[in-house]
């Protein structure tokens, strides 16, 4: 699903992007673009990232 519609970033990429070390939203935004237009989906891209970290 998309998660990021201005950038075309869909929830699988932000959970890969996780599992690869990227656990900060803010490592996120510069690797992927995720949240760098209208910022719309940043709450829903964090609590990806936080739901993705509990299970490391
Ligand atoms: Fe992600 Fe707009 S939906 S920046």
């Amino acid at each position: 699903m998309y998660v990021c519609l201005c950038r075309g970033i869909t929830d699988n990429q932000i959970r890969k992007a996780v599992q690869a070390g990227k656990t900060e939203f803010k490592q996120l935004k510069q690797s992927l673009e995720v949240g760098t237009q209208c910022g719309k989906c940043v709450r829903m891209a964090m609590e990806i990232i936080a739901a993705e970290v509990d299970k490391m």
